[in-house]
């Protein structure tokens, strides 16, 4: 579903350039949950822009759903995100001109088969599952941030996409929002089999995922897996 294959992306700066990504290559697979974890400033947010075509490397290659991201104009891109990606911004990027729910319905401006009435009301309704549908009418600045966090998810669902990009969507949410958040993107995960990838720094996020990567100063590293415990392993023996 998702390959990058040696993908490499700086910036320019002074005195030298930052090397952002160096060389990323990792595979995600169609209904899989992923979660990506590593330090402030390890390239995450970088790496989930580009998953989505909203960046591009340097070097390497992006294949999603059999297209090569690398190689399509920006018009596609858009369009294949209003199509098929649902994406969750760590600073949300709502339209401040926008009130709640015409900030839900933007993925779906762009596609002229839906009127604008039948948007309204999915966007109506999304709301309401991130428990945002009594400020449907406000502007993101009326909001709270954990409020526009949940604005943004609302529409990341909207055009019911085949993978969910997600950075750090809990980030901003007190305990119960955050559950609630989490169980609204595990449903779509297991019984919509919605791919999911989740750049979290939040353990408990990263422990529900299928899988974990990890970013360190823009290598992309897979966690070796735990040693048992010793201790834990001989008091299990013992109870036995
Ligand atoms: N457009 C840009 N121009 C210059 N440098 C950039 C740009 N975007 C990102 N960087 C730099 O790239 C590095 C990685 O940034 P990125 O936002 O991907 O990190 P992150 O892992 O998401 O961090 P955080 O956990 O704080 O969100 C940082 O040092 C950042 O300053
Ligand atoms: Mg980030």
């Amino acid at each position: 579903m998702l390959e990058f294959s040696k993908v490499s992306k700086s910036f320019p700066s002074t005195p030298e350039s930052i090397h952002v990504l160096k060389n990323v290559s990792f595979r995600v697979e169609s209904g899989e949950f992923v979660a990506i974890i590593g330090p402030s400033g390890s390239g995450k947010s970088t790496l989930l822009g580009m998953a989505a075509g909203l960046d591009q490397p340097d070097t390497g290659n992006i294949h999603f759903d059999g297209i090569d991201l690398t190689k399509k104009s920006e018009k596609d891109l858009a369009k294949l995100r209003s199509e098929k990606i649902g994406f969750i911004f760590q600073n949300f990027q709502l339209l401040p001109g926008l009130n709640a729910i015409e900030n839900v319905g933007i993925p779906l401006y762009l596609n002229r088969n839906i009127e604008e009435r039948e948007i309204h009301e999915r966007a109506k309704s999304l709301l309401k599952t991130v428990s945002m549908d009594h400020r449907a009418n406000h502007f993101p600045k009326q909001l709270s941030g954990g409020e526009e966090q949940r604005v943004a998810i609302a529409r990341a669902f909207i055009n019911q996409p085949k993978i969910i990009f997600a950075d750090e969507p809990t980030a901003n949410l007190d305990s119960k929002n955050s559950a609630a958040v989490l169980d609204l993107l595990l449903h779509r995960n297991k019984a919509e089999n919605t791919t999911l990838v989740i750049v979290t720094h939040d353990p408990a996020v990263a422990k529900l995922a299928d899988r974990i990567l990890e970013m360190k100063d823009g290598e992309l590293f897979l966690p070796k897996p735990k040693k048992p415990n010793k201790k834990a392993m001989i008091a299990k023996k013992k109870r036995r």
